[in-house]
């Protein structure tokens, strides 16, 4: 296998046998001329299968070293899909600290169709198992306090208990961490972030690493509907062939910024795993915030990650709005919290835009 840096640089390169392009075309064409009855040229429509999304599929199943992948409208489509899965009865062991949207649709697949989350801290997943339990979902790092989880001891109980073992791969990428080759079964990611890099793009993706499963989910994909659209697979194409570039930038920047953040004293506690490019901070006032918000002028105050440019989302009021507030106090994401996507740009002017926004105080 190729590394990981030439198999991103090229993917869909050289695709195109008739005309020899070097970059995928893209397929709009919804529909697919039949050659005769009872035959097809492998396309017949494109919720099915199209060819510039099947480009986007097989980079992140090689990526993830799975067998199969799948390209949604969006990272929640991805998750959807995968728990369309489950059933009536069914219980999902989730590790607590998660995206706020992932939990949303949790509590709404409970309420529709009694599959029931279990939330559980990393440390107690197999005292959650019950005769109900049919996977566990994960995020590595946690979001937002950037914990990182063992995905090889989760493998191990998901393994004997004969669990499903899902893991959404958002915040590491397959470039800093691949969970299948550890022992998951499911990646997902929403490759609104990291992947596409350049937030320009709303995407989800999926991995698997079984082709049983591999069957399950295409049928899945294909009666749910909630494909990437062409024009967005060429995107992401296009942003995930820089991903090495862009992360190692952003990882270099974080790790440096960490250092700083953790010698101002408006900030009293720095949350870093000690990889990727995402850090949580608290200031030492609630009170600080809103004006610190305002002040930046580098940085924005916007609700993703994983792009070029530097974001500072507030979790409490944006990224995990619908977790109820005392969840959020019981699982640490206070008002004084501070989530920054570090992105590409110079350093020192991401030091002087904290500093600036935080000294006027
Ligand atoms: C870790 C994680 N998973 C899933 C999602 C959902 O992805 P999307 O916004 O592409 O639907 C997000 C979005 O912020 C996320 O941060």
């Amino acid at each position: 296998m190729n590394r990981m840096k030439t198999l991103l640089a090229q993917i869909g390169n050289r695709k195109d046998v008739r005309t020899g392009a070097v970059e995928p075309p893209i397929y709009l064409s919804t529909a697919y001329q039949h050659p005769t009855l009872g035959q097809s040229t492998g396309y017949d429509y494109t919720r099915t299968a199209n060819p510039t999304r099947e480009i986007v599929e097989e980079a992140i199943a090689t990526l993830e070293g799975g067998v199969r992948g799948f390209a949604c409208a969006s990272g929640m489509a991805a998750i959807q899909l995968i728990f369309s899965l489950f059933k009536q009865q069914d219980e999902i062991i989730v590790t607590e600290d998660i995206y706020g949207g992932s939990y949303r649709l949790f509590e709404h697949l409970q309420k529709a169709y009694e599959i029931k989350p279990v939330y559980t801290d990393p440390n107690d997943i197999e005292q959650k198992i019950t005769s109900h339990t049919k996977a566990l979902f994960i995020e590595t790092p946690t979001n937002p306090l950037l914990m990182e989880i063992d995905i090889e001891e989760v493998a191990a109980i998901a393994k004997k208990h004969h669990l499903l073992f899902i893991v959404d791969n958002t915040f590491y990428t397959p470039y800093l961490q691949q969970p299948l080759l550890l022992g998951a079964d499911i990646v997902i990611h929403s490759a609104s972030k990291y992947l596409g890099g350049h937030n320009d793009v709303l995407a989800g993706l999926v991995a698997v690493k079984e082709e049983s499963l591999a069957e399950r989910l295409t049928y899945l994909h294909n009666a749910i509907g909630a494909v990437l659209s062409p024009l967005d697979c060429m995107l992401l194409i296009r942003g995930m062939k820089t991903l090495p570039l862009r992360l190692e930038q952003q990882q270099a920047n974080a790790q440096e910024l960490v250092t700083f953040l953790n010698k101002e004293p408006q900030v009293e506690e720095v949350l870093y795993p000690g990889k990727g490019a995402m850090i949580s901070f608290r200031v030492v006032d609630n009170k600080l915030v809103a004006s610190f918000l305002e002040k930046l002028k580098i940085i924005s105050f916007a609700e993703s990650l994983g792009g070029v440019e530097s974001f500072i989302t507030y979790p409490t009021t944006q990224t995990h709005a619908d977790i109820p507030q005392e969840e959020l106090q019981k699982r640490g994401i206070c008002n004084k919290l501070l989530r920054f996507s570090v992105g590409i740009e110079h350093v020192e002017d991401l030091k002087e835009d904290i500093q600036q926004a935080l000294r006027e105080n």
